[in-house]
């Protein structure tokens, strides 16, 4: 790795270079003691004179400030399509039915046509059955919300950080950058216009707030991707929540088309803004029938791979992830150049069964995306990994423990949907009701893939765990199991190995690079970081939104993460595609209003949104190093 070498060649005089063992990619500790090296400053530095001369002038205030405004996306020019219409892909699939429903109104039993399997009654008692705790309908709006214009006074960017970068580094002409958000956390309006009820709509616990009412997105859709091209975005991800496309989830139950004419009039609306869509099928919102006629228990939060179980082991769920993934392909996928089957699927797997049927839905409806549809677009699946460096690098058994657990996370999907090769023996060890892959799957599985889509938030310190992995591995009751690696937040001398925000993210931006590296040299193909953020400590406890919005903690994480994608691509030669910023605005952290990943703050009484310093900066800092952002 270049930035290694280039590194040592600094410090060179400091060490004695007979203790380093370096390995590609992974941190080496080096003691030195004395002043810290100022490279770029040595010339001025050393010619200084050693007293400084003082004097007197007239004094005024002559403090200068330029104040910029964001830049606009500019309208679009020309339309590029990816595939044919939907009335020309429609006969590619069995005839849907389509129909709509109302609203779900607990008081409300009016509904009669209970003859019908999919009418209205049927529809209020999915939600009956659901039973969301102390479910409320108060939002604000009820209805689409047409947007207005941001004021140019909202646009004027803030202050800079005293410190910044100091890279001379441009993007490359096709690097994809944009801020993403998902249904759950933003749409609000879960039992309205027939959307049915998903896991999200009863995953809080008692006490804890829930989304049904969140940012309504579902009604200022318009206005926040106004917003978001006002600022100067290119591209938005959003997520389709299977529930509001079938309410009854299954193949042959109809087709809300209410959710169809929804979505179609939002990618319409992004395009019609200079924008680009991304769509990601399943985000963490599996529809409430695949957990059975029995939800009272409501076990999916124990998860044995993640942290609950989104039914994925369901034998139908294979067969209907195909069918919905195939609904919205021949929707939407004139439009949409880029799609994700799932994210992070291994935080909702729990058992072998439930991996299986994610890669063997994922692939089904990539090979219908390239092969029946012929799609121009690209498809990938999102996976979570909270990328592992070992310990102490100079120990075998924490460098094996770092790929231990990476593997598991990453090669357990990447292996078969990329590599065409089995599973990973760090998955097979301790999963051991995994499905066995024949030689057959595996040629289908391969290449499925058309990037590595990866959310690397943070990353994490690895070394075994007491007794070690394989003891581990059999021991299901372990407190490691089943990834079996003992893993931490603070580096070999007891420091945090970064800056903490509230949720156990830090900020580590040359281990995204050291992240990148390794995707790109382990799987060959290009790196796609489909999320990544910071919920500042603290910031939902600031009195006042001035202190909120000025989140210089965000801005260091982005602008140094921004930092190190620059460096894997020019000095690593690692192919980062793009990257997505998470998330647009503050948002319903899964049982929580207070982790805010956000890059806007939303006011929940009034609804209103408000720009933070950071977005100005991590758009600004795209901007001024972008090809495409110079013509506008
Ligand atoms: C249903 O009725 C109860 C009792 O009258 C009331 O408190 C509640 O707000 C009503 N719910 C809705 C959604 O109208
Ligand atoms: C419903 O609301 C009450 C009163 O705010 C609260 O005590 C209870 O925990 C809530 N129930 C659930 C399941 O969230
Ligand atoms: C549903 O599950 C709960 C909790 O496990 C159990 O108490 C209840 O008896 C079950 N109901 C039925 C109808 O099986
Ligand atoms: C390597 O790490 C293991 C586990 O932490 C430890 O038991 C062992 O002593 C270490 N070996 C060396 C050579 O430091
Ligand atoms: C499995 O792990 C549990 C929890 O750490 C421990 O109590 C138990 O002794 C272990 N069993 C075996 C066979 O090692």
């Amino acid at each position: 790795m270049a930035r290694i070498s280039q590194h040592l060649s600094t410090i060179a005089l400091l060490l004695e270079l007979s203790i380093i063992h370096i390995c590609s990619a992974q941190q080496v500790y080096v003691f030195t003691t004395g002043i810290s090296p100022r490279p770029h400053c040595s010339a001025s530095y050393d010619k200084a004179p050693a007293t400084p001369t003082y004097r007197f002038s007239q004094f005024s205030f002559t403090q200068t400030e330029t104040y910029r405004y964001a830049t606009s996306i500019p309208p679009p020019r020309t339309t590029k399509t990816y595939a044919r219409p939907y009335r020309k892909l429609k006969t590619l699939i069995p005839p849907l039915q389509t129909t709509t429903w109302g609203n779900w109104n607990p008081n409300d039993t009016a509904a009669t046509d209970t003859a019908d399997p999919y009418g209205q009654a049927a529809w209020s008692s999915l939600w009956e059955w659901a039973a969301p705790a102390n479910y409320t309908t108060t939002g604000i709006y009820s209805t689409t919300v047409t947007p207005t214009p941001i004021p140019s006074s909202e646009l004027v960017l803030p202050p800079k950080d005293y410190f910044g970068p100091t890279d001379c580094y441009k993007f490359p002409k096709d690097f994809i950058f944009g801020v993403a958000g998902s249904a759950c956390q933003i749409e609000g309006a879960i039992a309205r216009e027939g959307k049915g009820p998903n896991q999200m709509d009863v995953w809080s616990e008692p006490g804890e707030p829930n989304n049904y009412v969140t940012n309504e997105n579902y009604y200022l859709y318009k206005q926040d991707i106004e917003r978001l091209a006002s600022l100067g975005v290119k591209y938005y991800s959003f997520t389709i929540p299977w529930s509001r496309i079938l309410p009854f989830a299954f193949p042959g139950t109809p087709v809300n088309s209410a959710a169809i004419n929804h979505y179609n009039d939002l990618i319409d609306f992004v395009l019609s803004k200079g924008m680009t869509p991304t769509v990601t099928m399943i985000h963490f919102d599996t529809p409430l029938q695949f957990y059975g006629t029995n939800i009272t228990s409501r076990q999916w939060r124990n998860g044995v791979m993640g942290v609950g179980s989104g039914a994925y082991g369901n034998p139908l769920f294979e067969d209907s992830f195909v069918h919905y993934g195939k609904i919205l392909l021949t929707h939407f996928s004139d439009r949409v150049p880029i799609w994700f089957t799932f994210n992070e699927p291994m935080l909702f797997c729990d058992t072998g069964a439930s991996v299986n049927n994610v890669i063997k839905s994922h692939a089904r409806v990539v090979h219908f995306y390239k092969e029946v549809i012929k799609g121009t677009g690209k498809i990938g699946i999102r996976l979570h990994d909270p990328f592992s460096v070992p310990l102490n690098p100079q120990n075998q058994t924490h460098i094996a423990a770092a790929h231990h657990i990476n593997s598991f996370h990453l090669d357990t999907f990447w292996n078969p949907l990329v590599l065409g090769i089995d599973y990973p023996e760090s998955f097979k060890m301790a999963i051991t009701d995994y499905v066995p892959l024949t030689p057959k799957d595996l040629a289908y599985l391969k290449g499925t893939c058309d990037f590595l889509s990866i959310q690397p938030y943070t990353a994490s310190v690895a070394s075994p765990p007491p007794g070690g992995i394989e003891s581990c591995a059999k021991n299901s009751s372990s407190e490691y199991f089943p990834f079996c690696v003992k893993l931490q937040s603070t580096n070999i001398f007891g420091w945090n190995f970064g800056y903490r925000s509230y949720s156990r993210v830090y900020t580590t931006p040359e281990y995204l690079r050291t992240y990148l590296n390794y995707l790109w040299n382990t799987f060959r193909k290009p790196v796609f970081i489909t999320e990544f953020g910071f919920p500042v400590f603290g910031e939902a406890d600031k009195e006042v939104r001035e202190d909120m919005l000025y989140d210089s903690p965000r801005s260091n994480y982005y602008l140094s993460f921004m930092t190190e994608v620059l460096k894997a691509i020019w000095e690593d030669g690692v192919n980062v595609m793009g990257a997505l910023a998470w998330s647009f605005a503050d948002n319903w952290e899964f049982g929580d209003y207070d982790a805010r990943f956000g890059l806007q703050v939303v006011d929940r009484e009034t609804q209103e949104r408000y720009y933070k310093k950071s977005f100005f900066d991590l758009v600004g800092f795209v901007r001024d190093r972008h090809p495409n952002y110079e013509e506008s």
